[in-house]
């Protein structure tokens, strides 16, 4: 959460790289944005609430001759408010007392409010209710004329998470930043250097990138990067080539990331799949677990670790694992398995899943269980993220990059790639060659069914609008299709405010049945496999209390008609890959019920697409 960005060059203004970074980087946060520069031997900030149009807008009032103006320094932000509201004072960057230090922050310091007494004690006067601010006070009071010195004692007394970017005055050649929990990834181009917390901000600038480690710090010049400890001792961290384009950040004539993305599904899934099936062998290569065929047939137990989406998938992956494998799974939310003190017996195998690689949960779930002995792999997208390094073992998803707040191609990525490491568990215990084989079929046919799907956006966008004024929802599902329904809930309620739960079809009777009537809609997983007959049931069920039901069906299959009031048809396919193909249909109609009511559907009120705070 929040977004920071850091411009050291002589190539372009350093006020347009960084309000560039902070529109690529304003998913992570849009509460407020700002930016801090040296000029004419001042630190010059500007800051306002809201999003960074709002910012730019101030630029043109209050500086619109900056362009004349040589600025080869600069730092900015993006905000996610946790500590204070999102108002003026709030903003970051923040600025000593004397003005001659400024810093912007991403995470959380627990042990801001005593340092704050103590500074205060000093007379140190704060213009924030930030938790950050107390961070340029200490680099203020502890600089003796080197700000890495500086920045270095400031950390250590630091306890919770930082991402920091911080200039000083004095020092118009360079730029120092920390990392512990947050992240930095640093952007070598040619006489120029860009820090940003995500590659997002970088990639149209460079593809050559250095994610720091926790606890590095680096200073930061036009010509390059010198990493070190915090005790100054030297680090060389590996620069990693980023395959992404700058057109996969963009919108590309879509109206909404959103919508790009759910279109992009059939090519993400593709990439995800690509090169990892092998037709001799009947299984799948997942070379990055890095795992021998013996170690492999050792993982007794799977746990999954993850948050929202991720976590609905890995309730998908669940099904897999114990259908084709035969190894018993157990999905739990990332914050709970760090609290609950799980049991971990030697060859658990605990899989973290996370589309951004940064959700603080997940990563304090993998700690933990890494602590415990585990065998932890990661299911990440971002390449170089937090968790795909922490975990040092897993599978990129290689969906390109996911700038929607609502997840949407990871979803679909991210069980793709749980079928295919099903399939390899599979087929290193008691999966025939024959039935391997079917299964690679499938998951091949995987991209060309949600292409059927994507066929039907004018069907479910009708289906939408008809009900956009209803204020409540549920979605049923079971087996394969509960974890949908439960997806298919979270994306109507982020995106169009409107409340949907998710429930096993199942579970109705057991007391939310009491909510329904003729203004709470169900929509019911209906489609042609293991379960449709019950699910017919509770469609019955539903209806009977007046409740209109839109199903999803298989196409062809009439029996539905008559138990619902609305249809939306799914391609015919196995259990395996119904989840997949399903939650695109639901990922429409979430879309087009958000447009249809009015609602920011890239950032949608209160979230932020990397939750790194717990
Ligand atoms: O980056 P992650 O996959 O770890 O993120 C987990 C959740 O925060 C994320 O899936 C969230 O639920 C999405 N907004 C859902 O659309």
């Amino acid at each position: 959460m929040c977004g920071i960005v850091g411009y050291i060059g002589k190539k372009r203004n350093a006020i347009d790289t960084l309000i560039d970074g902070l529109k690529r980087l304003e998913y992570r946060g849009y509460d407020s944005a700002g930016f801090a520069v040296i000029n004419n031997n001042k630190i010059k900030t500007i800051k306002e609430t809201g999003k960074v149009v709002g910012l730019q807008r101030k630029l043109q009032e209050e500086w619109s001759e900056y362009k004349d103006t040589s600025i080869n320094l600069g730092i900015a932000h993006t905000r996610w408010a946790t500590h204070g509201e999102p108002n003026h004072d709030n903003c970051h960057p923040h600025c000593d007392n004397n003005e001659k230090f400024a810093i912007v922050h991403n995470g959380i310091i627990e042990n801001y409010q005593a340092l704050k007494t103590q500074l205060e004690l000093k007379g140190c006067k704060f213009n924030s209710e930030t938790d950050s601010e107390v961070i340029v006070h200490l680099i203020s009071e502890c600089f003796e004329g080197d700000l890495a010195q500086a920045v270095a004692a400031t950390v250590k007394k630091l306890e919770g998470t930082f991402g920091i970017a911080a200039i000083a005055l004095e020092d118009s050649n360079s730029m120092v930043v920390a990392r512990s929990g947050s992240p930095i990834a640093i952007g070598i181009g040619n006489d120029e250097t860009i820090v940003a917390s995500d590659i997002a901000a970088l990639v149209a600038y460079t593809k050559r990138v250095i994610f720091l480690d926790d606890d590095d710090l680096a200073v930061i010049t036009a010509d390059g990067v010198d990493i070190r400890t915090l005790n100054n001792v030297p680090v060389s961290r590996e620069t990693t080539h980023i395959d992404w384009d700058t057109t996969d950040a963009e919108k590309g004539g879509y109206e909404h990331f959103m919508m790009k993305e759910i279109y992009e599904q059939p090519t993400a899934i593709s990439n995800s799949i690509r090169g990892r099936l092998d037709f001799k062998l009947e299984t799948a290569v997942l070379n990055g677990l890095n795992f021998t065929p013996i170690e492999m047939a050792q993982i007794n137990r799977i746990i999954i670790a993850a948050c929202g989406t991720s976590m609905h998938a890995g309730m998908v992956g669940e099904y897999y694992f114990e259908d084709l494998a035969s190894i018993p799974t157990e999905v739990e939310q990332a914050a709970e398995f760090r609290y609950r003190n799980p049991i971990i017996e030697k060859n658990s195998l605990v899989l973290a899943i996370s589309q951004s690689g940064e959700t603080a949960d997940t990563l304090a779930a993998v700690k933990e269980a890494q602590n415990k002995g585990a065998i932890v792999a990661g299911l990440c997208n971002v390449v170089g993220s937090t968790i795909a390094r922490e975990t040092g073992r897993g599978v990129y998803l290689h969906a390109g990059p996911e700038i929607g707040v609502a997840s949407t191609k990871a979803f679909t990525c991210q069980t793709t790639v749980l079928l295919m490491l099903a399939l390899k568990l599979g087929r290193n215990r008691r999966l025939s060659g024959q039935d391997g084989m079917k299964l690679i079929k499938e998951i091949n046919n995987i991209s060309t069914l949600v292409e059927t799907v994507l066929e039907q956006a004018d069907n479910i966008a009708q289906i939408a609008k008809k009900y956009a004024k209803m204020n409540n929802f549920f979605f049923i599902g079971r087996g394969y299709l509960f974890p949908a329904a439960l997806e298919g809930a979270l994306k109507l309620k982020e995106i169009s405010y409107v409340h949907a739960e998710g429930y096993h079809a199942a579970e109705l009777k057991h007391g939310p049945i009491a909510l329904l009537e003729e203004s709470v809609p169900v929509l019911a997983l209906a489609n042609d496999i293991a379960g449709k007959d019950k699910i017919i049931g509770n469609m019955q069920e539903c209806r009977a209390r007046k409740s209109p039901v839109i199903a999803t069906a298989t196409i062809g299959d009439k029996s539905i008609e008559e138990h619902s009031d609305d249809i939306i048809w799914i391609p015919e396919c196995s259990e395996f890959v119904a989840p997949i193909v399903t939650v695109v249909a639901l990922q429409l109609f979430s879309y087009y019920f958000a447009y249809e009511r009015g609602c920011d559907i890239d950032q949608p009120r209160n979230l932020a697409k990397s939750v790194t705070v717990e």
